[in-house]
């Protein structure tokens, strides 16, 4: 049982660098539930990590990241609300889920609830194992008012629900607590509202670990900076449309709303660039006007502004457990469920790209033995975060399936010399842009994606629905303005890397660096590894993310976060830079099928796409695959 083993090897790790004199014999310890930490988990909406939002919140500053461990590289593995929370509180890929949108027929709450996890997850598993759970504010879309009782969201002990189709009223939002009735609250601010019933709930929590020792497990999820949305159809359904729902920019408390007056979206080379980029829908995009963007940066300064009110609840909340003495025993997570974009590659207002705006979020948690002030680079996911709260209480699923994430260890230390460097990202369905002038549906926006983060490398590979495809150097191209999949394919990306001799030969120069104005916040990503600048062709890199990303479409289990192992049972190879040996040159060209679709559509329809990964495709095999 693999997962078992990460666990007790996490404990192991995390209780060592609490205390010495604990769990020496690497047995997983036995604690008493007075003695198991609590956690809060601060869940936002679509908070971005690369427009600096974390900049403009003092407090979460003060007790979390200047008294925690920041995870520069952790990423959504679905940049789309509703499947991501779905991932996070299963610990699966969404393509073993299949919930991969916000509403029926592919998605929303009813998805989850008939795919049978209100049965099995997260917080049935942290109850099991003697955890009070309670949960404030969004939990999924298409949890609304005529359905929140059909089945009611299962495993908490105390909540209080958004819900649809007042999720997102910023000044009317619904609440329905326990098993109660949906109540309005007309004119309230809707994070201070979250705030109000999270010190309530926090009470509860507190108290009753005071009087029986039960630790808590406690989310608080407000809805801020997401948009404001007012959904117009009361029942939602899939026949999503220009229509369905009006959106603007998020609306701050009133104490808030001169903050910031000045400030605007910042201009990194990927703001509203003079060429086009990306692929698909996104290459199409016209250059904003002076109009749009002044209004885009009004969107902007609107989000910083209603971070503000989750930042002086980050405030009570902290102080409110540091008054009743649990601090020290409690670990703070501080994340979001996908990123943001505004304005990057010319897009309106949205997310649901594989772009590192959309994907890379903010990962950051403080707690017992966790390093102060400190950030890691290592690659961690959005389906490791139920192992690692499973790790973090000595819980575990009761069902048979293995989680598809790995628990993140806690020092940001690598525990054995090779954590995973991928990430597979997945996206289904309609495109729907945010901003005023963002009424931007596109029908195909299905895609997989691979983006692997080595010390000497790092690339996204995309594969579109429509065949387009998308390759970036991401220590060349941090911006992702290149995509090199149009190129030559005989053009050669460089790998900076410590050992030049697994490097293959190339007679093709490099293309020039793109020049990059120098980003403080990007410095810390360039970590400068070895001096050996070496060249790889672009269609033998190409090969070799491509089988990965073949193994990670229809992954599950270990085989998520160990693919390079189901394409060498035989260990040699760990990571790319193992694989791009030109002695494997032979089977990733021939023996591996092709990641390619049969058709677009909204939903994860198996046969449309296109081959999967079986286990004859493994280097040394001897006979061929039919490829068709
Ligand atoms: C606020 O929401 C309630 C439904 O919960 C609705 O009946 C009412 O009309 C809304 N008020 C405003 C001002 O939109
Ligand atoms: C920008 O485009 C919008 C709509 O396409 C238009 O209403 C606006 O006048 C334009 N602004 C400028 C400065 O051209
Ligand atoms: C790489 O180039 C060197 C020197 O040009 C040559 O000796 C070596 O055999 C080449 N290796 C491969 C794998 O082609
Ligand atoms: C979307 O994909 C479907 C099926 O692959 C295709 O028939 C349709 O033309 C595509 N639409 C657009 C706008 O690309
Ligand atoms: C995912 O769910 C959809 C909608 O229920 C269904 O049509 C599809 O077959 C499912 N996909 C898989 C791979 O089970």
């Amino acid at each position: 049982m693999h997962l078992l083993t990460t666990i007790t090897s996490l404990l192991c790790i995390l209780l060592a660098s609490i205390s010495t004199a604990e769990a020496q014999d690497g047995q997983q310890p036995l604690q008493d539930s007075a003695s198991k930490p609590n956690i809060l988990f601060i869940l936002t909406d679509d908070q971005d990590l690369h427009m600096d939002s974390l900049s403009y919140m003092p407090y979460l500053k003060e007790h979390i990241i200047d008294r925690g461990l920041s995870f520069n590289r952790h990423y959504c593995t679905v940049a789309l609300c509703c499947p991501s929370r779905v991932s996070m509180w299963t610990g699966l890929a969404a393509h073993n889920t299949n919930v991969t949108d916000i509403n029926p027929p592919y998605g929303g709450y009813p998805k989850f609830v008939a795919e049978g996890f209100n049965e099995d997850y997260l917080p049935l598993w942290l109850q099991e194992a003697g955890y009070g759970t309670y949960y404030v504010g969004k939990l999924y879309n298409g949890q609304s008012v005529s359905n929140y009782d059909s089945p009611h969201a299962a495993g908490w002990t105390g909540s209080d629900f958004l819900l649809d189709p007042y999720t997102y009223r910023y000044l009317n939002a619904t609440f329905q607590r326990n098993h109660d009735k949906p109540v309005s609250y007309e004119r309230k601010y809707v994070t201070d509202v979250v705030s109000d019933k999270a010190h309530g709930f926090l009470d509860d929590a507190l108290r009753t670990r005071e009087e029986t020792g039960q630790p808590f497990f406690f989310t608080v999820a407000p809805t801020a900076p997401h948009s404001d949305v007012y959904i117009r159809r009361k029942n939602i359904d899939g026949d999503f449309d220009e229509n369905s729902n009006v959106q603007s920019p998020p609306i701050p408390a009133e104490r808030h709303k001169h903050l910031f007056e000045d400030v605007v979206v910042p201009r990194t080379p990927n703001f509203n660039p003079d060429k086009p980029g990306g692929a698909s829908w996104i290459s199409r995009l016209p250059k904003q006007n002076q109009t749009k963007v002044d209004f885009n940066d009004h969107f902007y300064r609107s989000r910083l502004r209603a971070l503000q009110a989750v930042d002086e609840m980050v405030d009570s909340l902290v102080k409110r457990l540091s008054d009743a003495g649990v601090l020290e025993n409690t670990y703070i997570v501080y994340s979001t469920d996908n990123g943001y974009t505004i304005g990057q590659h010319r897009r309106q207002p949205g997310k649901q790209c594989a772009f590192e705006q959309d994907i890379n979020i903010p990962f950051i948690i403080r707690g017992p033995g966790i390093p102060e002030g400190a950030s890691t680079n290592i690659v961690t996911t959005h389906t490791d975060v139920a192992p690692t709260f499973l790790a973090l209480t000595g819980a575990r699923p009761p069902s048979a399936f293995e989680l598809d994430g790995q628990a993140i260890p806690l020092n940001g230390v690598e525990t054995d010399g090779r954590r995973q460097e991928h990430v597979n990202v997945e996206m289904w369905g309609i495109i729907m842009s945010e901003g005023k002038y963002g009424s931007i549906l596109y029908p195909n926006h299905t895609y997989k994606a691979l983006r692997i983060e080595g010390e000497a490398y790092g690339y996204l590979y995309v594969v579109w629905c429509s065949g387009e495809h998308e390759l970036y150097d991401m220590k060349l191209d941090p911006y992702q303005l290149n995509n090199l999949h149009r190129s030559e394919p005989a053009a050669a990306v460089s790998l900076r890397r410590n050992t030049a001799s697994l490097a293959p030969n190339s007679s093709v120069p490099m293309p020039e660096p793109m020049s990059m104005p120098d980003s403080s916040s990007d410095s810390s990503r360039d970590d400068g590894a070895g001096s050996d600048v070496s060249h790889t062709a672009v269609a033998s890199l190409i090969h070799r993310l491509d089988a990965v990303l073949m193994v990670l479409k229809t992954c599950s289990g270990r085989q998520c976060t160990h693919p390079w192992d189901s394409l060498f049972p035989n260990g040699e190879v760990k990571t790319l830079a193992d694989a791009l040996d030109d002695s494997y040159n032979d089977f990733f060209e021939t023996k591996v099928e092709k990641v390619q679709y049969d058709k677009c559509e909204k939903g994860y329809i198996a046969e449309s796409e296109g081959p999967v990964w079986s286990s004859h495709q493994v280097f040394g095999m001897n006979h061929e695959i039919a490829f068709e």
